[in-house]
């Protein structure tokens, strides 16, 4: 199957550089239109500058594609407005939007700002709330969408130093989660890209061998995938040095056991059990979790 995007309109976000400019150019090359994003900011959010994403949209134009600029920061929804509008105005749709602005504040928690945590949460979680919330009502009335998240291996499984860009990257999850559950009626499929890939975000945080095999072409693939009509939703795919792997959030089997004054006690003792992986599932919805204590519940009592 050719991962072909013709007659598509893509947003990508933080597209000045990095990961996104990559994401850009991969769409572009492909046949989308793509509205090229970025407020062309340093890597903790300081400063602005629109060279960038110029310099990307002349890549794509010279390549015989076709793209248009966009400065906003994805943190000013009026901004984030006018750049769908702009995208409407040009190509009439908006088909695909990347989340991919980012920025760090990087502290161990102990030192932290919590003016740098509220930054990194604007950014990275208000930042996509308001693109998605930009697009939506267009995804939902042609019905069809495509919204890739990205992640990070920080939220998913943590890191040293990065409280504040954890919780902001899982956050997207948490949101993806429920985007794919109101989105489904309308085509609309939202995952989740969690990429490694060397640049300049992740310059003096991993070893330079290490920064060697993490070529930022190698992440492409997996957004792509996200982006394309094919794509599944509600995934997590995690890329990086052209491994790919998904990431799950599971709930185990668990035990039931019961209601009163000794219950903590008995999960104290009984805790290895509840957390054994064996027999665990990826719920469709949150309303699994009630479904199986209540279905615990009920067999208790033999019903
Ligand atoms: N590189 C990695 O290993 C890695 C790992 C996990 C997640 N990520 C995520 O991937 C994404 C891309 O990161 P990258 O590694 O290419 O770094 P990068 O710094 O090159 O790219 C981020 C881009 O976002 C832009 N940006 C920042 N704030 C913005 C705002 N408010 N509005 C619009 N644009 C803004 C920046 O100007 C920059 O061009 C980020 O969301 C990052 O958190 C990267």
């Amino acid at each position: 199957m050719a991962v072909d995007f013709q007659g598509r309109v893509a947003i990508v976000t933080g597209a000045g550089g990095g990961l996104g400019r990559l994401h850009a150019l991969a769409l572009a090359r492909r046949g989308a239109k793509v509205v090229v994003n970025d407020l062309g900011g340093a890597v903790d959010g300081s400063g602005s500058s629109a060279t960038a994403v110029q310099k990307v949209v002349q890549e794509i134009r010279a390549a015989g594609g076709e793209a248009i600029a966009n400065a906003a920061s994805v943190t000013d929804f009026e901004a984030v407005q006018a750049m769908v509008k702009q995208a409407i105005d040009t190509w009439g749709r908006v088909d695909i939007l990347v989340n991919n602005a980012g920025i760090l504040r990087d502290k161990s928690f102990a030192k932290m700002d919590m003016a740098d945590f509220r930054l990194v949460v604007e950014v990275h979680l208000m930042g996509a709330a308001n693109c998605c919330k930009a697009v939506w009502p267009h995804m939902q009335a042609q019905n069809y969408g495509r919204i890739v998240m990205t992640t990070s291996s920080t939220g998913l499984y943590g890191n040293f130093g990065q409280a504040n860009y954890g919780a902001a990257k899982l956050a997207q999850v948490g949101l993806m989660q429920t985007l794919a559950i109101e989105g489904a009626k309308h085509d609309i499929r939202v995952n989740a890209l969690a990429p490694t890939a060397a640049t300049r975000m992740t310059e003096g945080l991993l070893p330079e061998p290490v920064l060697e095999a993490l070529k930022p072409e190698a992440v492409v693939p997996a957004m792509l995938v996200l982006a394309h009509e094919s794509a599944p939703t509600r995934a997590i795919l995690c890329a990086g040095a052209g491994g790919f792997e998904a990431a799950h959030i599971t709930l185990t089997q668990g035990l039931y056991l019961g209601i009163g004054d000794e219950v903590p006690e008995a999960l104290a003792e009984r805790l290895a059990e509840v957390t054994a992986s064996e027999g665990q599932q990826v719920p469709g919805g949150g309303s699994v979790q009630g479904q199986v204590e209540v279905g615990k519940a009920m067999a208790a009592h033999g019903h």
